[in-house]
């Protein structure tokens, strides 16, 4: 997962330097090739600029959903039951689940790169989030290291710490001057989990299966709600952001419209 983040990243800075790239011309087009060149930079951070503002604005809209756009509360995120998969590792086997789960914090990202790079179609986004807690109530029955039973049943929660959010999308500008996204994906990498889970047993005289057990089964239920997680939020988000730029011509975001 971090390599295709690093690998998305690495694709939005080379469409940017690209964009400026200055490409071999005759010497009678040099003065026109250069205005156009300049002009796409304006173009590109004014329409930057504002998918930013409704990247943000989409922050505050998923606190309280929004009806008419059919937009439901995002932040918290609630999973009523998650059936996890069996763990099954030389170390570790377990059977999971989780229900009442309530994943906070989704709204408390910060845009930290948008382009729209009106050559190839694409749309470049990357959001940070400090982090994405998730709480509720886990089962699990198993055994660890071939000869410890493992188990618990109670209360958890995992903080996921520093979340890099990298998406890539598809876009269009239609007849009457508006950008469209078309298609979103976005991938998400964490640097680490804090864990508790309460009344989790077994394991030898020194408990190091628990807390091995336990981190495998957070890593577990992380790996679980994270693509819940996007197939909630990225057709919400492509609504909520093609509905901005739907109250806008391109033209007018350029011109510093009534943005
Ligand atoms: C999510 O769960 C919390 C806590 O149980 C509850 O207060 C909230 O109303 C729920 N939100 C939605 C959208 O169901
Ligand atoms: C667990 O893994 C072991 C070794 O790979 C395999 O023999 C066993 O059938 C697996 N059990 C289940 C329930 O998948
Ligand atoms: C989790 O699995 C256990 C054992 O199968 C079951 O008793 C319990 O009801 C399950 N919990 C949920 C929320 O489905």
């Amino acid at each position: 997962m971090n390599n295709l983040l690093k690998l998305l990243v690495l694709g939005a800075v080379f469409a940017a330097v690209s964009s400026v790239e200055v490409r071999p011309h005759a010497a009678g087009s040099e003065q026109h090739e250069k205005t156009v060149r300049e002009g796409d930079a304006v173009r590109d951070e004014s329409v930057d600029n504002y998918i930013t503002m409704v990247l943000e604005n989409f922050a505050i809209a998923m606190r309280t959903g929004i009806p008419i756009l059919g937009i439901p509360i995002l932040d918290p995120f609630n999973i009523s039951k998650l059936d996890l998969p069996t763990i099954n590792t030389s170390m570790l086997r377990l059977e999971a689940n989780a229900s009442d789960l309530s994943v906070s914090d989704t709204s408390s990202y910060v845009p930290t790169y948008v382009h729209v790079d009106f050559e190839t179609n694409a749309m470049y986004l990357n959001l940070h989030f400090l982090d994405i807690r998730v709480d509720g109530d886990y089962w699990c029955d198993g055994m660890a290291a071939v000869i410890f039973p493992v188990f618990g049943d109670g209360f958890f929660y995992i903080n996921i710490m520093s979340i890099d959010s990298s998406g890539l999308g598809a876009v269009i500008i239609t007849e009457d001057d508006h950008l469209q996204i078309t298609e979103l994906s976005l991938e998400l990498a964490y640097d680490r989990l804090e864990i508790y889970f309460d009344n989790f047993l077994g394991g030898g005289d020194f408990g190091e299966e628990v807390n091995q057990a336990i981190s495998v089964l957070a890593d577990t239920i992380v790996q679980e709600i994270l693509p819940l997680l996007n197939t909630a939020i990225i057709p919400a988000l492509v609504v909520y952001i093609n509905d901005a730029l739907m109250q806008i011509t391109i033209s007018d975001i350029i011109g510093g419209g009534s943005v």
